[in-house]
């Protein structure tokens, strides 16, 4: 039984019937030390209704309560303080955890519903940015905390491949460009082309009308515009490819922006049937100011459709192909604006699943307190900082276990878990700056020193050598109680994280597990040959899969030594 749910029990027995069993749950605290107890319910509001002072009600419960199953029920002034059996508890914890190995902690609150996450969603022919990082490993990390909570994720990447941006990309690239020089870099040498053409366009607006009408071509079904666009999709999407294989992230669907070009025929015909569509200045639009927001514009002048356009064919397409429960976008916040459009064109139009749609916002990243921005030239590229990230972990490594086999490996899942896990400790509405060094340091609240408590914790199972789990595994000693607190909470911290869809959840749990761990480690030897051994090692165990579980849901590798 769940440790909470034993505490409800035994003070439901003796309060008046009228306080239901949910009310108590939420009365009840968790003290913040340990001489409180594991549980404080306070009195208060049965003063009311017993006509005596909160204290001796205290006092009279806690005469009347058995305190079978407990290691005593105490008050303290007017609150009711409840001390778990740490040896029934411990055992039970830990045998829990060694059956359900990996699986400890899954829950069937998604009942296989489906959940498209659109994600990453980078835009062609310019290389991809920490921004893109964040939606890439955040989509991630919510995919697999909400895998495990039952649901069915769609990992959607809803790549930027259409637009006007294309025509200006096909003008440079045949006034500058040439095949070699394309596929020697293809992102550098295109983005090349697409900033030098903002700079020459600034006193050559025609190349603005020529940029257009390739764009139109395009749009037209153009074959020569055609095919150099998809040349340059699929040498950005091989050079992604590259960073993904790296973070380990896969994708159900490559769907962008361009695979909804033939359905926003349908998407306009049902905006005009329900006579949403209004002109402004030749333009296509819907009014939204009942809503304090901008008008929606689904139609430009000159016929091009839009962002919005695509992205109301792309959730009506995700709603006729997955029939799904919720639909997650993880977007820089600085699309709000979008999204709350979006939401508000979908409603108007008659789908109430609209309320199913989420945006998973998340804040910047500056670098030395600046935004930065590809235009203006300020970029971190992603490659340079994984590289970066290795280069220092192998440096540590080398430092801390020069013997270690495999040096390169491990130092790519250190320096690589390294950038994930310092962006997913972050709250993800904060705005953070980076900085490498902080990101890849083997102490403090990295995620080096999250892989490193693991490792520990298996080299301990290692000399360990074979162990035999059955049995007594009731472990009273003081210095054990936190982690087996903490790790008897983990279902609850995961379904928290998958409620508000925050992995950073997560990532601080896992921070405090390996200190409260590493905590009872300085304290105990607990490779003794004595009576408590067993237990003490399958705590170790228990660690260990609990940490592998967590940096498995940030999407970290979890090395078995370093
Ligand atoms: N390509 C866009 C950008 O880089 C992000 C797309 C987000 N997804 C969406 N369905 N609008 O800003």
């Amino acid at each position: 039984m769940n440790s909470k749910t034993q505490v409800v029990e035994a003070l439901a027995k003796v309060l008046p019937a009228e306080i239901t069993a949910e009310q108590i749950t939420k009365l009840i605290e968790k003290p913040k030390t340990s001489d409180l107890g594991d549980y404080a319910f306070p009195t208060f509001i049965l003063a009311k209704t017993m006509h005596k002072a909160p204290k001796m009600i205290a006092e009279e419960l806690v005469g009347q309560m058995d305190q079978d199953g407990f290691e005593k029920i105490v008050n303290t002034g007017a609150y009711i303080n409840f001390f778990l059996d740490k040896s029934s508890f411990s055992d039970a914890v830990l045998k829990d955890v060694l059956k359900e190995q990996e699986n400890y902690g899954n829950q069937n609150e998604g009942n296989g519903g489906n959940v498209p996450i659109d994600m990453s969603s980078p835009n062609i022919a310019k290389p991809m940015s920490m921004g893109h990082l964040r939606s890439t490993v955040i989509g991630n990390s919510i995919a697999k905390i909400i895998s495990k909570l039952g649901y069915q994720p769609i990992k959607i990447n809803h790549l930027g491949d259409w637009g006007t941006q294309f025509g200006k990309l096909i003008v440079g690239y045949k006034m500058w460009g040439s095949k070699e020089e394309v596929e020697e870099d293809p992102i550098n040498n295109l983005l090349k082309y697409y900033v030098r053409f903002h700079k020459e366009a600034e006193d050559k607006p025609e190349l603005d009308d020529e940029a257009r009408a390739w764009f139109k071509k395009m749009e037209d079904g153009d074959k020569e515009a055609l095919a150099l666009w998809t040349w340059f999709r699929s040498l950005s999407l091989s050079e992604f490819q590259k960073i993904y294989t790296r973070l380990g992230v896969e994708f159900d669907s490559f769907n962008g922006e361009a695979f909804y070009n033939d359905k926003m025929d349908a998407v306009i015909d049902t905006l005009e049937e329900k006579n949403l569509l209004q002109e402004s200045q030749g333009a296509e639009i819907v009014d939204l100011s009942d809503l304090d927001l901008s008008p929606a514009l689904i139609k430009k002048t000159d016929g091009a459709t839009l962002y919005i356009t695509r992205d109301l064919a792309a959730a009506i397409y995700r709603k006729n192909t997955y029939k799904f429960v919720k639909s997650l976008y993880v977007v820089g916040s600085e699309q709000s604006e979008h999204f709350k459009k979006l939401k508000a064109v979908l409603k108007m139009m008659g789908y109430d699943w609209s309320d199913d749609i989420h945006h998973i916002e998340f804040g910047l990243i500056t670098n030395g307190g600046k935004k930065l921005s590809t235009r203006k030239g300020r970029v971190i590229l992603l490659e340079n900082v994984l590289n970066d990230a290795v280069d220092l972990a192998k440096k540590q490594i080398e430092e801390k276990n020069p013997d270690l086999k495999n040096k390169d490996q491990v130092a790519e899942a250190v320096g690589v878990g390294a950038v994930v896990f310092h962006d997913l400790k972050n709250e993800r509405r904060d705005s953070f700056d980076f900085n490498l060094e902080e990101v890849v340091r083997f102490e403090g609240e990295t995620g080096p020193y999250v892989q490193y408590t693991n490792a520990r914790a298996l080299s301990i199972l290692r000399k360990a050598g074979d162990v035999n789990f059955d049995g007594d595994l009731s472990l009273d000693d003081e210095q054990a109680w936190d982690t087996l607190k903490l790790i008897q909470e983990f279902p609850e911290v995961l379904s928290r994280a998958g409620r508000i869809y925050e992995p950073s959840v997560i990532a601080k749990y896992a921070l405090k597990l390996a200190k409260s761990f590493n905590q009872y480690y300085a304290h105990s030897k607990i490779l003794t040959e004595d009576a408590g051994l067993v237990a003490r090692l399958s705590l170790v165990k228990s660690v260990t899969t609990v940490l592998q579980i967590s940096l498995g849901l940030l999407g970290v590798k979890a090395p078995e030594e370093m």
